[in-house]
């Protein structure tokens, strides 16, 4: 396994995979892996021959007094982890490689980008596109793989790569939780015990409404209740719980046969967020 601190290593790297008639798979991440970040590697290994992981803990999609200085990284186990999950290429930038002196552009993702988690975060999906396209633009992969665990994020890359013809197919991967049923995240290392305890209201809640759904209810507005409910008991602070349209993230009217539930709340100081597809299969492959 190769570790690249610069773009022109990844360019020679993937140039000589290229030679040799391979293709390639990219799975961009933020660092502190765990397992939602190995299945990503997984699928990644299955479909491509050479496997390119982008650690970088990229400052533009973090907002002022958000956790961009505290966020974790273990980055000698991050590289152990990903020489287990036979990962070809390691991409670790320090910021001015990605970012340097007089960079200035960004990308507009448009309406997608404001609402629900951008609503909240206005300038986080413009940091997130704004890295993804330049990672998607050094390594040229041909897939890249993306967590349904942060499902406006899909959404939001699925259409730049559309509105911008980017030649690069977008694979998306479920979510992956603990046995108790909590969405693997890098933050859960901010929890407490009891605010862990808290934090499985939001994927009991979504197994509330799933049940509710298989039993044939249809309206938005009683599933996200059923969501409210646990998270209210748990005393988790509720910044939305949403029933939307699995691609335009637009409200679901009652009676639809798919949606996507999307529910994001603090703990404590610790923001989470979990979704469950309802009815279909979403955006994933
Ligand atoms: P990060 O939070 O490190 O996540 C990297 C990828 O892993 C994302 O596609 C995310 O959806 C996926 N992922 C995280 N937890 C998961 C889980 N429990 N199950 C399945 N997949 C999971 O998302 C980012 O980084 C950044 O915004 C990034 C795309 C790298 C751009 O900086």
């Amino acid at each position: 396994m190769r570790v690249a601190r610069r773009v022109t290593e990844v360019r020679a790297a993937v140039a000589v995979a290229r030679g040799a008639g391979q293709n390639v798979g990219l799975v961009p991440t933020l660092g502190a892996l765990h397992a939602g970040h190995f299945a990503l590697m997984d699928c990644a290994r299955c479909e491509c021959q050479f496997v390119v992981v982008s650690i970088f803990v990229n400052p533009t999609q973090f907002g002022p007094g958000e956790d961009f200085e505290r966020y974790p990284r273990p980055f000698e186990r991050d590289l152990e982890a990903c020489e287990r999950q036979c990962v070809d290429l390691v991409f670790a930038p320090e910021a001015a490689e990605i970012y340097p002196e007089g960079f200035s552009t960004q990308v507009n993702v448009g309406a997608l980008g404001s609402i629900l988690e951008g609503k909240l975060r206005p300038t986080h999906f413009a940091g997130v596109c704004t890295v993804v396209l330049k990672l998607l633009n050094i390594v040229q992969p041909d897939m890249a793989y993306f967590g349904e665990k942060d499902y406006q994020q899909l959404v939001v890359v699925r259409r730049m790569v559309a509105d911008l013809d980017l030649p690069v197919r977008i694979v998306a991967v479920p979510t992956v939780r603990e046995a108790d049923g909590l969405a693997l995240s890098s933050r859960n290392a901010y929890l407490s015990g009891q605010e862990r305890a808290r934090a499985l209201s939001l994927s009991r809640g979504l197994r509330a409404a799933a049940a509710a759904w298989e039993k044939g209810e249809r309206d938005p507005t009683v599933l996200c209740q059923l969501v409210r409910k646990e998270l209210e008991a748990a005393k988790v602070v509720i910044d939305y719980v949403a029933a939307v349209e699995a691609e335009t993230l637009k409200p679901t009217a009652a009676g639809c046969r798919e949606c996507v539930l999307l529910v994001a709340g603090r703990v404590g100081t610790t923001p989470l967020i979990d979704n469950l597809i309802l009815g279909a299969k979403g955006v994933s492959e």
